[in-house]
């Protein structure tokens, strides 16, 4: 696609002074291309220092940013022989006004990062580039090096093993590739130190958020939670299940399934207080017990093992009930998961208690500034805006979108649902076309699975009860 065109059809809209600006922007970026070409590795290297130079004399980074991002497009043909898009060229110059760039799948966000990374590194203050898990990071980070490297600034990526030592490496680097859980945990445990040697990071500066939706939307409100051992409650726990097992439902307690909630009944108490030794089960003594009592209740009948857990190397994972993920790290709170813990009969771990804490959200609004890219953003603009004050701008792809959307179908009922979805798994299977189906649980592809099985058709079951260790999908 002509982005210069594709621009010019805006001109006249409200935002004609941006958009007019753009195109200047990627007119003389191109413009650049073949005085550029002609430079010698050694003069492309050279380019850096005099950047550096220019920004150290009260240069603003807007000026440079044609030169600047020319000489990334240079240096990445030479190196990893990608030469940016005009559509990228645009996605760039979003990124760098601390915009969302909302680019489709497949258009190349990785190599987009590079322009803005390289030319906001150049005042030494840092850029963070922040994927989803550790694997983009490091891929992101290879694969791109040889571009920043070739002209002379440092790479660092952050990975989830590595020791304080290591980190301080990378988060020294001009730019560092890491995952926002490590970025988030580096603040956490740089605010606990006690002294300022022992801190990794250095200043928050400017972060490209890749995946941008599911890391500040999605995950917005998620805690980072750094905590230490408290009390160790193990008889508690353990008293605590033997007693659920021996109460009966509806007789000596109640569940109510949509506040998840387990009440005992007047003849439950009594039990208990009997079973327990004890005059006055509600007493504040027994205040614990009561309530991990309750706990219990609800693990033994509102929490069921491979829908909202699953069981691995003896540690529960609790699922996501919307993604079907396993949520590696998290644990119910309030001696629920230690509840759990002693229905399955796998070891119980202590509780801890929160030494500190901060979520996605504020740990990324701390940053001076912020930018991120998405296939997907157009649907949460407004949230993007009232939470972070970022503006989504959606750039055309490269070339024309082959892909067709299709509308929603409803059905009645689940049953119904399935089936159609089995038939058009299966004509498609006869025509020899490969089908990828989601689902929103273990349960529901467990179930297709054994519809299609039923129907003869081979497949694959790819759900976080096979693969416990990542919690994305990563395409290689
Ligand atoms: N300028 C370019 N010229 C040629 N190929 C390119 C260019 N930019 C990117 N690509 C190729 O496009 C492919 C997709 O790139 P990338 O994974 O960065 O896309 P993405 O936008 O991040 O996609 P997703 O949304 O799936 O993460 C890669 O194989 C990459 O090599
Ligand atoms: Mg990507």
């Amino acid at each position: 696609m002509d982005i210069l065109k594709w621009l010019a059809n805006f001109i006249g809209d409200s935002d004609e002074k941006k958009l007019k600006q753009l195109q200047t922007l990627i007119t003389k970026i191109n413009a650049l291309e073949d005085s550029f070409r002609s430079l010698s590795d050694e003069e492309l290297r050279q380019k850096t220092e005099e950047f550096k130079q220019r920004i150290a004399k009260g240069e603003s980074e807007d000026n440079l940013l044609p030169d600047a991002f020319a000489v990334v497009r240079e240096a990445s043909a030479r190196t990893i022989g990608l030469r940016h898009f005009d559509a990228q060229l645009l996605g760039g110059i979003i990124l760098h006004q601390g915009k969302i760039a909302e680019m489709k799948t497949g258009e190349g966000k990785t190599l987009v990062a590079t322009l803005p990374a390289y030319l906001n590194a150049l005042s030494g203050k840092g850029v963070h580039v922040v994927t989803v898990n550790d694997y983009l990071a490091k891929r992101d980070s290879e694969w791109m090096g040889p571009i920043y490297r070739f002209l002379g600034l440092s790479v660092g990526v952050i990975q989830s093993q590595m020791s304080s030592a290591e980190r301080k490496i990378g988060y020294a680097s001009d730019i560092t590739y890491g995952t926002n859980n490590e970025f988030g945990f580096d603040y956490l445990r740089d605010n606990m130190a006690l002294s300022i040697e022992e801190c990794v990071q250095q200043d928050v500066n400017f972060a490209i958020v890749d995946e941008v939706d599911g890391i500040l939307i999605d995950e917005a409100r998620t805690p980072l939670i750094i905590s230490g051992m408290g009390e160790d409650n193990q008889a508690i726990y353990k008293k605590a299940d033997t007693l659920a097992r021996r109460l009966v439902k509806d007789l000596d307690f109640t569940v109510e399934e949509k506040t998840k909630n387990a009440v005992l009944t007047e003849q439950g108490t009594k039990k208990a207080e009997k079973l327990l030794g004890i005059e006055y089960l509600f007493d504040i003594n027994n205040m614990e017990t009561a309530h991990q009592l309750s706990q219990s209740l609800r693990a033994h009948h509102l929490f069921e093992k491979n829908v909202d857990y699953v069981i691995k190397d003896d540690e529960i994972l609790i699922v996501d009930e919307f993604t079907g993920r396993l949520m590696i790290g998290r644990r119910y709170s309030d001696g629920l998961h230690q509840a759990i813990e002693a229905k399955e009969r796998v070891p119980i771990k202590q509780e801890s208690q929160t030494l500190a804490t901060v979520t996605f959200q504020n740990y990324f609004r701390m940053y001076k500034k912020l930018a991120g890219m998405t296939g997907t953003a157009k649907t949460e603009e407004g949230e993007f805006w009232k939470i972070y004050g970022l503006e989504v701008v959606v750039i055309p792809p490269n070339k024309p979108l082959h892909r067709e959307n299709l509308p929603d179908v409803i059905y009645k009922n689940k049953r119904a649902k399935f089936q159609a979805v089995v038939k058009e798994i299966e004509a498609s299977y006869k025509t020899e076309r490969p089908v990828l189906v989601g689902t929103v649980s273990i349960e529901h592809s467990e179930l297709l699975s054994t519809m299609l099985t039923r129907k003869g058709i081979p497949h694959h079951v790819l759900n976080a009860k096979q693969h416990g260790l990542t919690s994305f999908w990563v395409r290689e």
